[in-house]
């Protein structure tokens, strides 16, 4: 068990080497590093002939001429889904499971490499029958079902280009990316399984076409939530209807490693969301390469879990496309993780035999709040690697991860990555690396990262900078979808006076003295206190660090007398919510914080909450907090999990 010490959970001093035991069993052994600097190019033309199957090699590993506009591999051919499916088939591992799906009621599915490929390739043929053919734009609107699966490994197979919209974006929003992307056609549910209930889809899909005279032509509808739809005869058409007027058998056709594989939108600072697109060959050997060497899979003995949405770039990189590239077996599911009771990700990875875990801290956080009661029923003895991604992990959540789910033995990997750059780019190797509690550590082999102050000078511990990408890197987005300027303008031009392209991830970082790095949050998020600046995820560790403190987030309010100042959103644990008072644990939290950063750091007000705003990705939407704690009128709410959270808050502030 962790120390209760405050101390040691915010400073955690504890280092966390791997076990003999481990290291000796592990795919990424530390020669890894060696390799990958003594030939960065040739150690990316290495993984990428070792892990996939190239229909004709390349002859040029990258070319860089024109940046930031890369070609990497450009003149090998590949077909992804072929790599993700026939050739386990025709290595002698069709019987091997690729997916556990667990429905959200209890249903279940177990589907083979062979049934599989027989799916996608069904499914080839239909999205060919209806006029889908290379480059053209599939948008896919589904639940977590092993269709939306099928369905980006089709659209992949025929060099046509998925954009998967999250089930959880209304209709507005699906609208906005169907007509940027110029989509042809939409694959969606007529509803999906979410907290017990069925929510429908296919409505939301209605919603967006409604008066549209744009580029769809067909809806394919996946028959999951039987609930009622409305039809649109000779748009709509249903799945498995039409899956039977197919042909089965399907030949993959190569294509050159360029070829757009997927266009995924992403919320920038301003404006409207921005397509980042991806492309086949470089996106799938470092997918794939991550997924092997960061999680330490065996194919032949690991049940891999990630619990992403496929809808964002953790599900494309980590649930599709790096797993099935390595032949993995994994588990996928449906629901949510308190349906029908707070144990059911644990009664999974329990019934499935999990060992390599992959989700967000927000996730371990509030698991934290319920306490280790819940997942303390469960055998979680199959675990042997956990990976956490989304934002740091504070040390905290970091040691209760390890010692409450991980049983106290198992590695933790933090991975520090963006929809940007396709796949990890900072991480520990479990079987390599000394685990340092709260920070992601290293660039992965192969990948240049720095972290440079304003102007471009490299920072020296323990000072904070800019994360910045040096070197161009196999599954570095290719662009934002129609519009290159906005692509150079938002990642490219923030340090275009030095020499050489650098990539400016919009992230704040420091590196402390053995060379690890931390991440602070978002450079957007940054706030300035009487020309000081300070991090939101410092204050916040610093709070998250208090043994009464379930989660909180932090915002820099305007404030007359020192530009911004801090304001806190705190959840007790349940144990202390009833037996502290809001006051005394404002006074508590106030002290600790300054106790732990400096009076600078300390929080004007801190507010107890029972609930914090998040997206439905989990991610704490700061910006209500901020008009909240400014007295302003509270801004669009709508992409929140639950809406009425931002009200109760604001009548409590009253
Ligand atoms: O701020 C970083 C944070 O999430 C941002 C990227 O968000 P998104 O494109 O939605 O991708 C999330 C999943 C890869 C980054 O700019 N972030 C992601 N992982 C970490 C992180 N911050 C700290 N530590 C991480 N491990």
């Amino acid at each position: 068990m962790p120390s209760n010490s405050i101390d040691s959970l915010l400073h955690e001093e504890r280092r966390f080497p791997p076990s003999a035991e481990f290291t000796s069993t592990a795919v990424a052994q530390a020669d890894l590093y060696a390799q990958a600097s003594a030939d960065r190019l040739g150690f990316w033309a290495e993984q990428a002939k070792t892990l996939l199957d190239w229909e004709t090699d390349f002859t040029e590993t990258l070319d860089w001429s024109n940046p930031p506009f890369a070609r990497w591999f450009a003149d090998g051919t590949l077909n992804v889904a072929y790599n993700c499916l026939d050739r386990h088939v025709e290595a002698g591992n069709g019987d091997r499971i690729a997916i556990h799906w667990e429905g959200e009621p209890g249903d279940s599915r177990a589907i083979s490499y062979a049934e599989l490929t027989a799916e996608v390739k069904r499914a080839a043929n239909l999205l060919t029958s209806l006029g889908i053919g290379k480059g053209d734009r599939v948008a896919v609107y589904l639940p977590m079902i092993p269709e939306a699966v099928v369905t980006m490994l089709a659209v992949a197979r025929i060099g046509a280009v998925h954009t998967v919209i999250f089930g959880g974006f209304s209709s507005e929003s699906l609208r906005s990316r169907i007509d940027d992307a110029n989509a042809k056609l939409v694959v969606t549910a007529d509803g999906g399984w979410r907290k017990g209930k069925v929510f429908p889809l296919k409505a939301a899909v209605d919603g967006a076409l409604v008066g549209h005279a744009g580029s769809v032509t067909n809806v394919l509808v996946v028959k999951r939530g039987n609930n009622d739809v409305t039809w649109t005869q000779g748009r709509d058409l249903w799945w498995h209807e039409a899956l039977e007027t197919v042909e089965a058998e399907h030949t993959a056709e190569a294509f050159e490693a360029e070829t757009p594989l997927f266009i995924l939108y992403t919320s920038g600072t301003t404006g409207k969301p921005k397509g980042i697109l991806h492309t086949s060959g470089g996106y799938l050997t470092q997918a794939a390469f991550t997924h092997k060497n960061v999680f330490d899979l065996h194919p032949d003995t690991d049940v891999y879990w990630c619990t992403a949405d496929v809808g964002w770039i953790t599900g494309h990189s980590y649930v599709v496309y790096g797993p099935l590239a390595n032949g993995a077996t994994q588990v996928l599911y449906e629901g949510t993780p308190d349906t029908p009771h707070p144990g059911r990700w644990w009664e999974i990875i329990e019934k499935y035999g999990v060992s390599i875990f992959y989700t967000a801290p927000t996730a371990i956080r509030s698991f934290m709040k319920i306490g280790r009661e819940i997942p303390n029923k469960f055998d979680l003895s199959s675990l042997r690697v956990l990976g956490s991604v989304g934002e740091p992990i504070n040390a905290e959540a970091w040691v209760w991860y390890r010692d409450i789910i991980g049983g106290g033995t198992t590695p933790i990997v933090d991975t520090w990555w963006q929809t940007e750059t396709g796949a990890i780019m900072i991480a520990a190797l479990p079987g390599v690396t000394t685990l340092k509690p709260g920070s992601a550590q290293v660039p992965i082999p192969g990948i240049k990262i720095d972290v440079l102050g304003e102007d471009g000078t490299r920072v020296t511990p323990p000072n904070g900078g800019l994360l910045v990408v040096s070197e161009p890197w196999p599954s570095m987005l290719r662009g934002i979808w129609g519009d290159p300027e906005r692509f150079t303008e938002t990642y490219w031009a923030r340090f275009e006076a030095l020499e050489g392209s650098k990539y400016f991830a919009g992230d704040g970082a420091h590196v402390d003295k053995d060379g690890d790095i931390w991440l602070l949050g978002r450079v957007d998020d940054v706030m300035n206190i009487s020309g000081h600046r300070l991090s939101t995820a410092e204050i916040e560790s610093a709070i998250d660090s208090h043994p009464i403190v379930a989660e909180c987030a932090v915002v820099g309010a305007a404030d007359d007398a020192t530009g911004q100042a801090v304001v806190a959103f705190v959840i007790l644990r349940s144990k202390h919510s009833e037996s502290q008072s809001p006051d005394e644990a404002s006074a508590l939290l106030r002290a600790h914080v300054t106790e732990k950063i400096g009076a600078i750091a300390r929080p004007r007000q801190i507010f107890i909450v029972n609930e914090l705003p998040k997206t439905r990705s989990g991610k704490i939407m700061r910006r209500l907090l901020q008009d909240v704690a400014e007295g302003r009128e509270i801004g669009d709410t709508t992409t929140l999990a639950d809406t009425a959270v931002m009200q109760i808050i604001s009548d409590k502030m009253k």
